[in-house]
């Protein structure tokens, strides 16, 4: 059964503790109020306020076109009606270039109702996690398969494979603990390295294609409810809405699997 409450907010505390605890964190996508209502009010104890809503509501071909504008607009929607879960917005492509722009447009969303931004990046940002941390602001670090880079990465693959490659990751996973992150996202790296990542660090790291073995699990709403324009959904995801009849027991299914730690499989993850 979920913790959070409106009066008693998941905090980056709480999630620091389930980590030690060894209780797996649950994280969603949501966009709008209804589906951050239905879940944050069933035990999502992290709500993203992704970019992928770029691709998904804007049925744009990457996350490049989304602006702070579109996130503070869904931002402020799902804010409306959350019930206690810790709010997390994407800061969108091209938002932290530099310094001032970083401080400046993490402040509009802390403003409009998120209690933790995510980046995506390497060690470059570095810099703007220590600003932004320095200055009372959770950060997220979102490393591995980056969406915002696709176009120098050159499509959506599974990243660390080659074992220097794996090393600059959990390197970099260690410099931006460093850096003051609170938090680290995993997206599409095997799931030997996601687990080497996760001990290397203090900090909680939530996976989405990364395996079993890391401190929490993150989903597209969507993805998990099987809306989808894709010819055949990534390894990673599994539709929910398949075992259970409502959306609403979908999304207790997902929770419910991810603390039973039943969900992601072996099927879902990246050797
Ligand atoms: O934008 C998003 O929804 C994300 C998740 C895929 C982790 O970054």
């Amino acid at each position: 059964m979920s913790i959070q409450s409106q009066s008693n907010p998941i905090t980056i505390s709480h999630l620091n503790d389930m980590k030690t605890r060894g209780e797996k964190i649950v994280c969603l996508t949501a966009y709008d109020a209804t589906f951050s209502a239905i879940e944050s009010l069933n035990g999502v104890e992290v709500i993203l306020v992704g970019d992928s809503l770029g691709m998904i509501l804007q049925g744009h071909d990457s996350t490049l076109p989304v602006t702070m504008e579109d996130i503070i607009y869904h931002l402020a929607n799902v804010k409306r009606t959350n019930r206690g879960s810790l709010i997390m917005a994407d800061m969108p492509f091209m938002s932290y270039a530099s310094e001032e722009q970083t401080l400046e447009n993490a402040a509009s969303l802390m403003r409009a109702g998120a209690n933790c931004v995510k980046l995506e990046g390497t060690a470059w940002i570095g810099k703007s996690t220590e600003l932004l941390a320095e200055r009372g602001i959770p950060v997220c670090a979102h490393m591995g398969l980056t969406p915002q880079s696709v176009n120098r990465i050159g499509g959506y693959i599974v990243q660390g494979r080659d074992p220097n490659k794996a090393e600059e990751l959990i390197q970099e996973a260690k410099l931006l603990e460093n850096s003051g992150a609170s938090i680290l996202l995993l997206e599409c790296v095997p799931r030997e390295l996601a687990k080497t990542i996760c001990e290397s660090v203090e900090i909680p790291v939530i996976g989405i294609g990364a395996g079993p073995d890391v401190d929490g699990q993150i989903m597209v709403i969507y993805d998990l409810i099987g809306i989808t324009q894709m010819e055949k959904a990534p390894k990673f995801v599994k539709n929910f809405l398949l075992e259970n009849n409502s959306i609403e027991s979908a999304i207790d299914g997902y929770v419910k699997a991810v603390k039973e730690k039943t969900f992601p499989g072996a099927e879902h993850s990246f050797e």
